[in-house]
Formats: C-alpha cells, structure tokens, sequence
C-alpha cells in the first residue's frame, strides 16, 4: 500500500489516467493528496469528485509548507503532471527517488525552462525532427534532467500541427505514466550514473 501525491496545474487527464489505472490495479496504492498553483485547476475538481484532499498551494515556492503538507498527509509519492512551478530544492531533496514528472517530449530534447505545453510541439516541429514522445523522469534540481524512467515515441506526420501531436502524446502519457508508477513503486529499479535500471 502506498500514498501518491499528484501536483497539477492543468486539466488533470494525467491525474485521471492515475486514478483509472489504480482502481483497476486493487493494489491499495492511493492519490491521497492533489495540489495545485492554480485554484480551477481542473486536477482540483477531479480530485474533490473522487473525494480525495485537494489543495491549492497559496505560495508554491513555500517548500516548508509543502514538505508539512506531504507528511500531513504521509506520502510516499509524488508525481507532477502538468505542474508549471519549480518545485522547491528542500522538497526535492526530500523526496530524491521518490518524485517523478511527465514530459511531452523525448527528453533530453525539448525540455527546460519555457518548454511546457504546446511551446513543446511548436518546437518539435519548428526543428523538424520526425519522432517526438514522451518521458516520465525522476525529479531533481535540474529542471527536467533527472534520470529518465520511461519513454515512448510517437512518430510526427506531415499534417500535425502542435495541438493534434499534443493529442496524441498525451495518450502515451497516460499509458507511460501508470507503467512508471507501477515500476517506482515496485522498488524493483536502481540507479546508476543517470541511468534507470530495472531489477535491485
Ligand atoms: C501534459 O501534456 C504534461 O506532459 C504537461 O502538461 C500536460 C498536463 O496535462 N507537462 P493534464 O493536466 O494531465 O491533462
């Protein structure tokens, strides 16, 4: 049994997705807080429907309150999804191996400060390249350079335009996101160098 912590700024589908893949899994792993920067984020009202704690971070850059907050609530898991705010380095540190973060692009490429959201595809195509994807990371002080999890490409086509190759890398979001979970929470995985290994 394990407690995640989803931070979200945006629709949620991630979130959802999450809540989907647990309920069908029966592991009695649980989204046992959602917090947000933005008080409509739609991850709220996804989270008060499924009657879990939402919560709307006054002061995101607050890592004392955020720290308090998770252990308040006894997380063992935090997962972003679509959280647009630095998460604070005591936060971080804290949860080292134990927070991970959903890409819309194949990190390393595309990543970093501005690359969120549709500026993601606009850059993808911008440069051309013929596969983009997606990437569940862990979180650390480098913005969107933590060891990487797992990827999944999705091949670019000549009419996609940054909104319908953003409608289909979320899909592979959702399905890439639960696979990480399922592996993180497993323990089944090591870290050597910047490389995620499967087995202990
Ligand atoms: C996703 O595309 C994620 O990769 C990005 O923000 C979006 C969030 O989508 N960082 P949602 O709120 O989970 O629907």
């Amino acid at each position: 049994m394990s407690r995640i912590a989803v931070l979200a700024s945006g629709a949620g589908s991630n979130l959802q997705a999450i809540l989907g893949y647990l309920a069908a899994a029966e592991s009695g792993t649980t989204v046992s807080l959602v917090a947000s920067d933005k008080p409509q984020a739609g991850a709220l009202a996804i989270a008060a429907r499924a009657g879990i704690p939402a919560v709307t971070l006054r002061d995101p850059g607050d890592g004392r309150f955020i720290l308090a907050l998770l252990a308040e609530h006894r997380i063992e898991l935090v997962a972003l999804a679509g959280y647009l705010r630095r998460v604070p380095e005591i936060v971080t540190q804290q949860y080292r191996g134990r927070m991970i973060n959903v890409h819309p692009a194949l990190l390393p490429a595309f990543g970093g400060p501005g690359m969120y959201g549709v500026h993601v595809h606009r850059a993808v195509l911008g440069a051309g390249v013929k596969v983009s994807g997606t990437t569940v990371h862990f979180v650390d002080e480098n913005l969107d350079a933590g060891p990487i999890i797992v990827q999944a490409a999705v091949p670019i086509e000549d009419s996609d335009t940054p909104e319908t190759l953003a409608v289909r890398i979320l899909r592979e979001e959702h399905r890439i996101y639960t696979e990480a979970i399922r592996l993180v929470l497993s323990g089944l995985w090591r870290i050597e160098g910047r490389r995620v290994l499967k087995g202990n």
